[in-house]
């Protein structure tokens, strides 16, 4: 069994994608035992509290400095035996004792083609924003593992979606989640926990 411990920020939209895709028996030998929230008021809690997982909220604001927001985080997943990080909507910054403790264990849903409309400051809805005042006609989202710089970990999954004449940073927001976020991100998972994800230099293989 993998234990799976989830990341989140806000709505959870993509952690409950996740927890339908393990309900439904599609993800298997996977076991989400923590939901970790940045915030209090995360609707993502709520979700997983409605699924019988426990949510807890560890914010970066009560911590006077990174490393020991790592260490609170690294001792919450390793009391937990978590074997697997997914940061699924997390806007918090991870630093380098929690991503070397779990390196190669991590991995980040972004709601754009990585590389373009990533790195700092590229978060919610912004990414969006950046694409429709672009021009481009085609986005969609990445997951990718992580590593200390913000989106700059090797892509396991990616899914392009179109961007339509009409859209709005709203509008477009919703359909990535739809079309591309909440099929890859469980995907991932999936993969992960089947030992399918071979990691070489930059780029991951899918065997
Ligand atoms: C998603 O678009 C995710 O890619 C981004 O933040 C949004 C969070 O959505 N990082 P949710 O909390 O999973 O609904």
């Amino acid at each position: 069994m993998l234990n799976v411990g989830i990341l989140v920020s806000g709505g959870g939209s993509n952690l409950q994608a996740i927890i339908d895709k393990v309900e439904s028996g599609y993800i298997k030998n996977v076991s989400i035992v923590t939901v970790v929230s940045s915030r209090p008021d995360a609707y993502a809690l709520e979700r997983a509290k409605k699924h019988g997982i426990k949510g807890i909220c560890i914010s970066r604001k009560t911590f006077s400095n990174i490393e020991e927001y790592d260490e609170a985080l690294i001792s919450h997943f390793k009391a937990l035996e978590v074997d697997l990080v997914v940061m699924a909507g997390f806007l918090s910054i991870l630093g380098e004792r929690f991503t070397r403790a779990y390196e190669g264990r991590v991995i980040n849903i972004h709601p754009a083609l990585i590389p373009s409309f990533c790195g700092k400051g590229f978060y919610g809805i912004i990414p969006h924003q950046k694409v429709l005042e672009s021009g481009v006609k085609v986005t969609g989202a990445t997951v990718h593992f992580v590593e200390l710089e913000a989106d700059a970990g090797p892509i396991i999954l990616q899914k392009a979606v179109c961007v339509e004449d009409d859209d709005t940073p709203e509008i477009l927001q919703k359909r990535v989640m739809e079309q591309a976020e909440w099929e890859i991100l469980p995907e991932a998972v999936r993969l992960f926990a089947e030992n399918r994800l071979v990691v070489e230099g930059r780029r991951v293989k899918i065997i």
